[in-house]
């Protein structure tokens, strides 16, 4: 028995130390933490549960059967965070490079498969070099097995992602399939191939910063929804973004009540809107003052900032956010912020979180680059996201609602709830001048006539009666009043249940 116990020990100890000692002061001059003091921050203080600590691999090609280490590059097992159960994976780097064998995948499935038994989240901490490259045709296998799972758990449980260094091959299809990636600035980098296949390849020359780090992928490319500055900054945002969630979409998100008054009134509202048409002002603004105590964890800050998306609550419980941003190129819609925004609306639905939209539009972005990029397809995922949502749907028009976009944007039309427009609203086919323009086309030199035009269409579609006459709008309301007024909907639609037609799954313009 002693015998035995010593064994165990020893063992234990073994998977504790990883790749030893060297390559642990290697993972810490590079800024980075090790797997295990990861899950410390990213846990409940003793809360963690580890499984599979003995598994070892299997192969013994190249060597490798002299060469084990006990839990096989992967820490794994479930804990708490802020009390609610999550399960956990947290690839080591110390061991073969953190890369993925077919007993490393075996027990990254084992706490997936648990994570969907009991309806809890999977967070992925990803520090790998991709599939073991000694395993050959087996690593690829394996990781195959945990596509399958990601795929299966899409829209049950949340799955979410942290890059913690360089995650290459299969390391990155992975997480691509979860809900919310994080990636930590200069120690992360996400790509199919890196920049020395790159260079044989296509004879390109590139850093593997601009391939695939954290800049590239959370302002250019999109792949990544946030860039953290050090691996403790993103393990503690992790944990804010988690206290958002539900478990499972079999569970509501807990509610997080900080006596916000729900009938707060911001007078300062009343004024956002400047008086000039083509001024533009800051929509996030409007979110910070309405939602709780202006706590808003934006998703993809950097990446399309014309359309802002995130989650925030109202009266402790949580709604997501989209609004278009003046800021940036007017607020309009264009390939990428209706590929943004439409998945961030999915996700919302998945999960029973009510969605709120804030509408300033001018429309579609016009251009071939627009055009030949595939707007069509692309602006019609957010129509489809937004049209197919069965949780709450709350708008709020506080400028131009302009042409498609309009319909687009969580409009009467598609199922909103409840829509309210400010006094400075503006529904219509187009703006004024725009519309004169087509419609006089031929008197255009007439200068004074198309300005008279153009005050006329003013007068008749650039404000929020029009559709409010025709019950599109449920009531024009005072920007100062507006936390309120959505407060008191979301109230009246907790128990909103509506149902879309049977059938296998849609069909989205992919
Ligand atoms: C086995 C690996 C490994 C791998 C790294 N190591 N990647 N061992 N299989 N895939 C080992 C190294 O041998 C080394 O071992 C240790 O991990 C650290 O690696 P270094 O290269 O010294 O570190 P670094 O310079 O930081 O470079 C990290 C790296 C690089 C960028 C990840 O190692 C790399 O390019 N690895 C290969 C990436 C790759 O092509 N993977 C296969 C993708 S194909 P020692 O003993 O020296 O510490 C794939 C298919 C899936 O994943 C398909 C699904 C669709």
């Amino acid at each position: 028995m002693q015998h035995v116990l010593k064994k165990i020990d020893e063992k234990r100890e073994s998977a504790r130390q990883g790749g030893g000692e060297k390559r642990i002061e290697a993972q810490h001059s590079k800024g980075k933490l090790t797997a295990r003091e990861r899950l410390d921050v990213l846990l409940d203080p003793d809360s963690f549960e580890e499984w599979d600590m003995f598994v070892e691999h299997r192969c013994s090609d190249f060597g490798m059967a002299e060469n084990k280490v006990a839990g096989d590059g992967v820490i794994t097992g479930y804990g708490t965070i802020n009390g609610r159960t999550v399960f956990v994976f947290s690839q080591d780097f110390t061991v073969f490079g953190g890369s993925l064998s077919e007993a490393h995948a075996e027990k990254i499935a084992k706490v997936m498969d648990q994570a969907m038994n009991v309806g809890a989240p999977v967070i992925g901490l990803n520090d790998s070099g991709g599939a073991r490259i000694q395993e050959g045709v087996a690593s690829l296998a394996a990781y195959a097995t945990i596509f399958q799972r990601n795929v299966m758990a899409s829209g049950v449980i949340p799955q979410l992602s942290m890059i913690m260094g360089p995650c290459a091959g299969g390391a990155v299809y992975s997480p691509a399939m979860t809900d919310f990636i994080g990636m930590v600035k200069d120690s992360s980098y996400m790509f199919v191939t890196g920049p020395d296949v790159v260079k044989t390849v296509t004879h390109e020359e590139v850093t593997a910063e601009e391939l695939g780090g954290a800049v590239t992928h959370t302002t250019r490319s999109g792949v990544a929804d946030f860039a953290f500055e050090n691996d403790i900054e993103a393990l503690q945002q992790m944990r804010r973004l988690f206290d958002f969630l539900p478990l499972s979409n079999k569970d509501i998100p807990p509610t997080v009540d900080v006596g916000d008054d729900p009938n707060r009134q911001e007078m300062s509202l009343d004024t956002l809107v400047p008086q000039e048409a083509t001024q533009s002002y800051d929509m996030k603004e409007l979110i910070h003052k309405v939602v709780d105590a202006g706590d808003f964890f934006e998703n993809q800050p950097d990446f399309a900032q014309n359309i802002i998306t995130g989650f925030g609550r109202m009266e402790g419980e949580t709604v997501g956010i989209v609004a278009n941003q003046p800021k940036v190129l007017a607020g309009c819609l264009d390939i990428d912020s209706s590929r943004k925004a439409a998945r961030f609306v999915r996700f919302c639905d998945c999960f029973n979180i009510p969605v709120i939209t804030f509408v300033d539009v001018p429309g579609f972005l016009p251009g071939t680059q627009q055009e030949l990029g595939g707007i069509i397809k692309h602006g019609s995922k957010l129509l489809f996201a937004y049209a197919e949502a069965t949780v709450p749907k709350v708008t709020v028009i506080t400028r131009k609602a302009y042409g498609g976009a309009y319909d687009v944007m969580s409009s009467k039309h598609l199922r909103g709830d409840v829509n309210f427009a400010w006094p400075t609203a503006e529904i219509a086919v187009m703006g004024p001048k725009g519309a004169v323009e087509i419609l006089f086309k031929k008197e255009l030199d007439n200068g004074p006539k198309i300005e008279a035009y153009a005050e006329e269409y003013k007068e008749k579609f650039a404000n929020p009666l029009v559709a409010a006459s025709r019950g599109y709008i449920d009531d024009v309301i005072m920007p100062h009043d507006t936390r309120r007024r959505i407060c008191k909907s979301l109230r009246m639609l907790k128990n909103k249940h509506l149902e879309n037609p049977w059938k296998k799954h849609d069909n989205i313009p992919l």
